[in-house]
């Protein structure tokens, strides 16, 4: 067990360098099982949920290799398309290696994703999608057996919510699949964009995505390429947060305003100062905070939910009240209650969350229950007066790479400890 042991009250000021996106790293990944060449992908974080999927990749008998941010796939040899129960547990986005084996395979085996922590994640809108495009599903004992009797064919398909997941389910289940397909009310996140981009320089035909009409002309077969990850956008909003709560100054390299357009703004009512240049972000805040109007999270390009916890953490310094109301999960405050214990005032119903401002938090031992939530912890804990403790630093490591290393070389009293 590690906990990160915070000392409050330093101000970070200095350069950072944004890793790359987790959240597009990890579909691209699933991707390149599609692909008969080698695919080298750059920029792709250190992060517990890279290595798994790794790890997924070389169980289907691929060859994967994680170097200095660089990873190296070849899927020619892939032998298997069962991904085993405790790969697929460890982590919620396994899901998107049933759209690339169906696509590479025409078949395949995988039990229901873990990493529930944000409330119920039903994957319908996935499983709907292909059977559209003609694979059969048997779920038996929470496996789900995928077979294409008569192949995978194109479809039109009608998302009823833009979910990101599927929408990179069926780009990757069409990218080889016969015929066109549609996909209406697609995802638009940047982490979207990012795989069609990717899919095209593998030999894909995909058009459209970024916008919420997809077109998918499906081809024989891709190849191999080098790719770049984005970069990502909620480690962005995170170490601005940081910032914001420290009444810092931060240089974040790496990083791309044009994805952080609801973003930013809401750190601008708090009266921080933001300038952006090409993949470049200079933050300066001054305390107090202000409080700020309504935060809504919304699919792209709206308020992202993966920013909401750390933009709260900042709220709870800001003068005045401000209100959250989490439209996507249904289980996203669960770092409330932990800010609370270090002297926070959020109360919360329902999606809504109204956080009163507060002049001091208090270092406290508190236990972060998901990614997101765990980070804001950890920014509460740069502000607050004393020690924090920040226990279950797994979950910040599924989607930081060295949280405490960046926060450290910008002026924070941080370490980790090993129980
Ligand atoms: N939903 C359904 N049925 C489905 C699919 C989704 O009801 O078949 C619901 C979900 O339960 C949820 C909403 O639709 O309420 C949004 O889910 P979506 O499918 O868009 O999310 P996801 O693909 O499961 C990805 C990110 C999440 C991020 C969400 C929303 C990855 C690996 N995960 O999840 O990231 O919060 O999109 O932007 O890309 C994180 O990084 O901390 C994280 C949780």
């Amino acid at each position: 067990m590690q906990k990160l042991v915070i000392r409050g009250e330093k101000r970070l000021s200095g350069e950072m360098t944004v890793q790359g996106a987790k959240n597009s790293a990890l579909p691209l990944l699933a991707g390149c099982v599609l692909c008969s060449g080698e695919v080298t992908l750059k920029n792709c974080p250190s992060l517990s949920d890279v290595f798994a999927s790794c790890r997924i990749l070389n169980c289907l008998g691929c060859k994967s290799r994680y170097h200095d941010h660089c990873v190296t796939v070849n899927a020619s040899a892939l032998s298997e398309c069962a991904v085993p129960e405790d790969l697929m547990r460890e982590m919620r986005s396994s899901i998107v290696f049933l759209g690339a084996l169906l696509g590479r395979a025409g078949e395949c085996e995988l039990s229901f994703p873990g990493g529930c922590e944000l409330g119920p994640r039903p994957i319908d809108m996935h499983l709907g999608a292909l059977a559209q495009m003609g694979v059969q599903i048997n779920e038996e004992f929470g496996v789900l057996c995928c077979r294409c009797p008569h192949g995978l064919h194109g479809a039109k398909i009608s998302l009823s919510f833009p979910s990101v997941g599927a929408t990179e389910n069926i780009m990757l289940a069409a990218a080889l699949a016969k015929g066109d397909t549609v996909i209406y009310n697609a995802a638009r996140e940047p982490e979207i964009t990012d795989l069609g981009d990717f899919l095209c320089s593998c030999g894909a035909r995909i058009s459209g995505h970024g916008t919420s009409t997809v077109a998918i002309s499906g081809v024989s077969s891709l190849h191999g390429c080098e790719y770049e990850v984005m970069p990502d956008r909620i480690a962005a909003a995170t170490y601005m947060s940081a910032a914001a709560l420290t009444g810092g100054e931060l240089d974040l390299k790496n990083a791309r305003a044009c994805d952080m357009q609801a973003v930013i703004p809401v750190f601008e009512q708090m009266g921080c100062q933001v300038f952006t240049y090409e993949n470049r972000i200079f933050i300066n805040c001054k305390r107090p905070l202000k409080a700020v109007r309504t935060v809504r999270t919304m699919p792209y390009p709206g308020f992202p939910t993966d920013a909401q916890a750390v933009v709260m953490a900042a709220l709870t310094r800001a003068r005045g009240t401000s209100v959250i109301v989490e439209n996507i999960f249904c289980s996203r405050y669960r770092h409330v209650d932990e800010l609370v214990r270090m002297g926070a005032d959020i109360k919360t119903e329902g999606k809504v969350a109204v956080v009163e401002g507060v002049k001091r938090l208090y270092g406290a031992r508190v236990r972060a229950a998901d990614l997101r939530g765990g980070a804001a912890l950890v920014l509460a804990g740069l502000a607050a007066q004393g020690e924090t403790e920040v226990e279950n630093v797994c979950y910040i490591d599924r989607g930081y790479e060295n949280i405490e290393k960046c926060l450290r070389d910008a002026g924070a009293s941080i370490v980790r400890v090993t129980e």
